[in-house]
């Protein structure tokens, strides 16, 4: 079993918008994400191309800014995942949005290793307070990595949990 040798992550480009777009796809398949309103693919690249946006919510317009990050294995894609910040957001808080391992490269810690990672980058920015994270019901093995990284939950809905890692107040 490969592990977590060779796992590196970079900020996601335009090109990589077929691989995440078809991911992403898989993820709403099975009931990890919503859908983007358009193929997954082509709002992927959008945002990346544009990663501070405005979206609708209720009666207010939302400035969000939402980075995509790559996850490769030698070279090789194996998953991605994205931040989003927005105005609903306490201030310093970071939401994980999507974060999906292709199937053939999961239960090998990889997960665990690219958000550990993540995880120590972030809190060596004093601007960062926390990440947020929400996950849909089908989504356990999600839940089970956030628990073990120290994530709360703080909110519970019929559909789905919110979740909350804070190292600054
Ligand atoms: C969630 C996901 C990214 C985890 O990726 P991964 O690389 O397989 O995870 P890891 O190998 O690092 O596993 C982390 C932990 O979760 C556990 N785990 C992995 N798959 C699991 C599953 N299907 N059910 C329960 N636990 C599981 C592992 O055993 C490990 O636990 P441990 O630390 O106690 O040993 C991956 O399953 C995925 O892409 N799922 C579909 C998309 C998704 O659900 N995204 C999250 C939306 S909020």
């Amino acid at each position: 079993m490969p592990g977590v040798e060779g796992i590196t992550m970079r900020k996601a480009a335009p090109a990589d918008a077929p691989f995440i777009g078809r991911l992403y796809e898989d993820g709403l398949a099975g009931g990890h994400y919503r859908s983007l309103g358009m193929p997954a693919a082509q709002a992927i690249e959008a945002m990346i191309r544009q990663p501070r946006f405005s979206v609708a919510s209720g009666a207010d317009i939302l400035g969000v800014f939402a980075q995509f990050v790559l996850i490769e294995q030698d070279g090789r894609p194996v998953g991605f995942l994205a931040q989003r910040v927005d105005g609903t957001l306490d201030p310093g808080v970071v939401e994980l949005w999507f974060f999906s391992i292709v199937e053939e490269a999961r239960k090998q810690g990889i997960a665990r290793h690219v958000l550990h990672t993540m995880c120590e980058d972030m809190r060596r920015d004093p601007r960062n307070r926390g990440l947020f994270a929400r996950c849909f019901t089908p989504s356990t093995a999600m839940v089970h990595l956030l628990k073990k990284a120290g994530f709360r939950k703080v909110r519970s809905t019929r559909d789905r949990t919110d979740w909350q890692l804070r190292w600054r107040p």
